[in-house]
């Protein structure tokens, strides 16, 4: 008995077989790059809209071809030339590598591009979904493509539910890729899941009820075409807490010049405690420690806590009002400032915000 390998589990020549009736009837035919076997305005296509929607490449393929028609006088061309047929296109790495590509193929092939996919990946520019789209469309050769439209199909057509960026999950993909090709038809195979993935199955509103893969499809069975393919995961951004004191004592308020470097550096703000935080509140200990170098501690009241997001993370402040009936001589870079007057302060936005809101009422009674 002949043992399956995943590759057998993971064929289905349905499949196929779908997407190519589908293309030969509901599928793209009359863009300028099709019905061709120049691999030269294959591989000019291929590159311009990897990054680029159909309708934005059509006017520049044009220019480009006018300008460049074969890939002799596109590797002789200056690269000014080439950047100014480029200019409006975007991603202007792909117009360096285009270049570059184009004089390897003259240098290196004898102006003829390879038709063999590990070769056309080789050239600059050309990765493996590319190279495998230009050898289907320019020889006929049998080899998978996975950009970002054919992931997105197959993500809900299998129910793929983990992020297919993560290398572990493009490898599986890429072997379904592989086990899924069609003994015959490539280029209409090829064709046809860049159309379904850029007409049929986009990635706000996909249109199930005309989908040929519809009754495979896991998304659809189960109503997940919203949450398929998942998203990229947000870096969690670390959390830090502060405690703040906030001292007021006969219409002033205590500030602290903050150091030069490190967050708010060089501003002024709110003394800040050392000490840990347990469930957002900081030990009392601490707090009237910190806060009797300042004086003689009457009172100490929680206010509400804020959030501020900084690029890196996220701190959670909470400040802590504390009443004196005594001043103490200040510490180095402490200043009482009149609360009137608070506008004026070098203060990080939520301070001052916090303060502002705080001193209102007595300002405005
Ligand atoms: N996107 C990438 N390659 C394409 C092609 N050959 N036709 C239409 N859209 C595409
Ligand atoms: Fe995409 Fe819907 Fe077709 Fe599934 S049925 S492949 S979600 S268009």
């Amino acid at each position: 008995m002949k043992r399956l390998t995943e590759f057998d589990t993971l064929a289905d020549p349905a499949f196929s077989s779908a997407v190519i009736d589908w293309q030969k009837r509901h599928g793209r035919h009359t863009l300028p790059w099709q019905n061709t076997r120049d691999a030269y305005r294959v591989w000019l296509s291929e590159i311009m809209l990897q990054q680029t929607q159909v309708a934005a490449v059509l006017a520049y393929y044009a220019r480009f071809l006018a300008r460049f028609p074969t890939v002799h006088e596109l590797a002789a061309a200056p690269s000014e030339d080439v950047m100014a047929h480029w200019a409006g296109l975007g991603y202007y790495t792909r117009a360096r590598n285009l270049h570059a590509c184009a004089k390897r193929v003259v240098a290196e092939h004898g102006g003829v591009f390879p038709s063999d996919p590990a070769l056309l990946a080789d050239l600059p520019g050309i990765g493996r979904s590319t190279a495998a789209a230009i050898a289907a469309f320019s020889s006929g050769v049998r080899a998978a493509i996975l950009d970002g439209n054919v992931k997105r199909v197959f993500a809900r057509v299998f129910g793929i539910d983990q992020y297919p960026g993560v290398k572990s999950v493009e490898d599986a993909l890429w072997r379904r890729a592989d086990a899924l090709l069609p003994e015959a038809g490539i280029e209409a195979y090829t064709q046809g899941l860049m159309d379904l993935g850029a007409t049929l199955c986009t990635r706000s509103s996909p249109a199930c009820e005309r989908c040929p893969l519809q009754a495979r499809c896991v998304a659809f069975a189960s109503g997940r075409t919203a949450e398929l393919p998942v998203r990229k995961p947000k870096k969690t951004i670390p959390e830090k807490q502060a405690a703040v004191l906030v001292l007021i004592d006969d219409g002033q308020v205590l500030l602290e010049q903050r150091p030069g470097s490190g967050i708010w550096g060089g501003l002024m703000s709110l003394p800040e405690v050392d000490g840990h935080v347990v469930r957002d509140a900081l030990c009392e200990d601490a707090l009237t420690r910190a806060a009797q170098q300042f004086g003689t501690v009457e009172e100490v009241q929680a206010l509400l806590p804020l959030v501020h997001g900084f690029t890196h993370y996220k701190l959670h402040i909470a400040p802590y009002q504390v009443a004196l009936s005594a001043r103490a001589a200040l510490p180095d870079n402490h200043l009482w400032w009149d609360l009137n007057k608070i506008e004026q302060a070098a203060l990080p936005s939520p301070i001052k915000k916090l303060l502002i809101e705080l001193v209102r009422p007595s300002l405005f009674p």
